[in-house]
């Protein structure tokens, strides 16, 4: 663990920088690389030398700000009270503390504490003003947060205007935003079939989403919300029981009734965490623990607050789900790139549910950083993540004869040359035609978001490949009955679906038969972007780098893989061999060819009052026209919003016509 003691004020700074990194993994890129436990006690350590040394203490320490930091793209507004956060209590005897400490500030053991469910995900302020929601704040540093009140807005369940009656004029909801556990699953299935880097958890998962610019992307992440505070309770509700009820006659989402129970002791509160914990794995979200509230709400202001966290209220953490097993050995997994992944064979064991026998080491700096040697016993943890984590190496338990791993110099499957490019710290197979690489971009080409063949799935396909039927995409139309006869569990009636589904596939849409060519840092926006420029793969091989740049969200890292896809006469050839073989992709619906925007090329700068980015973009695109990033002699139209940036200015220099918003509404 990474606790340790802070013997000087060097220690204490490095701590402090070190934690503020975490800050940054942890709030604004959603990717954490310690536990909360392990941050949590980091903080105490650097709380502990604060108090000894408060001379000394540095104006960015962690201790004295609440998390996290605000996000651009989105306007910044101050939270009507502000939001904080809660402190942890890991056991027991933490817990005990935690009454004990309202018992004597209250004067008074008879107090009722509302026990409720820890929802894992990222918190929120809904506004509502005269019975509408008027806005939606992420917490930000606490005082001030990121409105994302179009985001919030896609979310079903929330209602945009409060039922029932006597609405307040103005009341500040607080709660969590989440993702439920099978959208998340099939998120990252997707994430993974189109080649990008899949979320660690439902949280980060809910918080990336949650921060997305483009609305439209959000509403496709299905997230979900439970409400679980007001600001400033006292002036609507007298306890935190209640507040579940006063909350739900709006229409407000809130945890079910089961969820939240008042405890009048400390045997009540653990009888009710033992439920909880034993319901966690049934649950269709993630929790990471309970709550536990003093009930009168009266008492909240008058217990004050340390530090960031109110005294009224403890986060029960429960612990990450945990097992202790060995590692069998150490294989290689073959992605569609190349890459090879080490993966730990784990003598089998049951956690949380299932049965683990693999996890994931991502790279052998991982391993080397945890010395993990084959036959060692270790800790696996399975928290919210999707695949489950070697912790850590029980080393008292370490084998004379334990073998210490090294990534293989040859391609498992291939034999082929591995290599490790200087900067990267993945190791890569150098042969293009691996089949590891090879039965990994079949199922890629197969997948939902891609041709969308049913039938054909990861075992499907490998037995295809096994047994020399299929070697490149285009052998898939090239499948008969008399082939797939042959295969193993094959019937008249699934040769007969499979064949169906193939067949049905060749008029997939264009963006989805982009996604399938397989092209580096190309996922689905990127390709839906693609084929609303290019309309057909013919004027698609034929388009320039510049060309590409100039579409908004294409960058230089994708245009330039694009290009180079586009250079490779196989790449060519291959897909001649698809069209040849039926393949005809649907073309995107023709735009209305709107004079006014027609062939335009518009740049937008600054924010507009009336419509979102993204709006604005796609009203130019539906009417003909095209958006690009930067300014050029190219650029028709410069459209400017309040605050604009160095786009306008080179927009005057070069002479191109400016519209403010007003004007670009009357060509609307
Ligand atoms: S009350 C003073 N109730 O946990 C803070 N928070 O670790 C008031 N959370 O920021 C928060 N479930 O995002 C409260 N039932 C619940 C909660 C909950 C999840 C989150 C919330 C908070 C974080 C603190």
């Amino acid at each position: 663990m990474t606790y340790r003691k802070i013997k000087d004020q060097k220690d204490y700074i490095n701590l402090v920088l070190e934690l503020i990194e975490h800050d940054k993994h942890y709030y604004l890129e959603a990717k954490p690389v310690i536990s909360d436990y392990e941050y949590d006690q980091l903080i105490k350590e650097l709380q502990v030398f604060e108090k000894e040394n408060s001379d000394l203490i540095h104006p960015n320490s962690p201790t004295l700000r609440i998390g996290e930091v605000l996000t651009q793209g989105f306007k910044h507004l101050a939270h009507l009270s502000p939001m904080m956060s809660l402190a942890n209590a890991y056991s027991k005897d933490e817990l005990k503390d935690f009454l004990k400490r309202i018992y004597k500030l209250l004067e008074k053991e008879d107090v009722k504490f509302c026990s409720e469910l820890k929802m894992d995900g990222t918190a929120i302020s809904i506004r509502y003003e005269k019975g509408h929601l008027t806005k939606a704040l992420t917490r930000g540093n606490g005082k001030i947060g990121d409105d994302v009140t179009t985001n919030i807005k896609t979310i079903k369940t929330l209602p945009l205007k409060l039922h029932g009656k006597n609405i307040p004029g103005l009341i500040e909801v607080r709660g969590e935003v989440f993702m439920h556990k099978n959208i998340f699953k099939k998120l990252n299935e997707n994430r993974e079939n189109e080649g990008l880097d899949v979320f660690a958890n439902p949280r980060n998962a809910a918080a990336g989403s949650l921060k997305l610019l483009d609305p439209k992307e959000v509403s496709k992440r299905h997230l979900d919300v439970i409400c679980y505070g007001i600001a400033n309770a006292e002036e609507f509700v007298l306890s935190q029981f209640e507040m579940h009820g006063f909350l739900k006659g709006f229409g407000l989402p809130i945890s079910s009734e089961k969820h939240f129970k008042l405890c009048k002791n400390l045997d009540d509160i653990l009888s009710f965490a033992n439920k909880i914990e034993h319901l966690r794995e049934k649950l269709s979200f993630e929790i990471d623990g309970i709550v536990i509230k003093v009930d009168d709400v009266k008492n909240h202001k008058s217990l004050g607050f340390t530090g960031k966290s109110p005294r009224y209220a403890v986060a029960y953490k429960f612990a990450a789900e945990q097992a202790i097993t060995t590692i069998k050995d150490i294989t290689i997994q073959i992605g569609r790139t190349g890459i090879l992944t080490p993966v730990a064979e784990l003598e089998p064991v049951f956690l949380a549910g299932s049965t683990i026998s693999r996890a994931t080491l991502h790279n052998i700096d991982e391993i080397q950083r945890k010395d993990i040697r084959i036959t060692d016993a270790v800790v696996i943890e399975k928290g919210g993540d999707v695949i489950p984590k070697v912790v850590s190496v029980d080393f008292t338990k370490r084998k004379k004869q334990a073998i210490k791993f090294e990534m293989p110099k040859k391609c498992p499957i291939c034999s082929s040359d591995v290599i490790n490019i200087k900067g990267e710290v993945a190791h890569r197979c150098t042969n293009l035609s691996c089949k590891g690489q090879n039965l990994r971009s079949l199922i890629y080409f197969a997948a939902k978001n891609a041709m969308d063949i049913e039938h054909l799935g990861a075992k499907v396909m490998q037995t295809l490949l096994e047994m020399g039927f299929v070697s490149k995409p285009s052998d898939i139309y090239l499948l008969n009955e008399e082939m797939l006869s042959k295969v193993e569990g094959f019937k008249e009636k699934s040769i007969k679906n499979l064949l169906n589904s193939i067949e049905k596939s060749k008029k997939c849409p264009f963006s989805r038969f982009i996604m399938a060519l397989g092209i580096k840092y190309v996922g689905s926006e990127t390709a839906d972007l693609l084929a609303a420029h290019a309309k057909d793969i013919k004027k698609l091989q034929k388009i320039t780098k510049e060309e590409l740049l100039n579409i908004e969200g294409i960058g230089d890292i994708a245009a330039s893989s694009i290009i180079e896809y586009f250079e490779d006469q196989n790449n060519l050839d291959e897909i001649d061999k698809l069209l040849s073989l039926g393949v005809s992709p649907k073309k995107p619906k023709e735009t209305k060819k709107d004079p006014l925007f027609f062939n335009k090329s518009f740049v937008l700068t600054g924010s507009l009052e009336k419509y979102t980015r993204s709006q604005a973009q796609n009203l130019i695109k539906e009417r003909g026209g095209k958006t690009s990033s930067s300014v050029s002699k190219n650029t028709d139209y410069v459209l400017v919003g309040s605050e604009p940036g160095s786009k306008f200015d080179k927009a005057k220099k070069l002479g191109i016509k400016t519209l403010m918003e007003d004007e670009f509404s009357a060509m609307l």
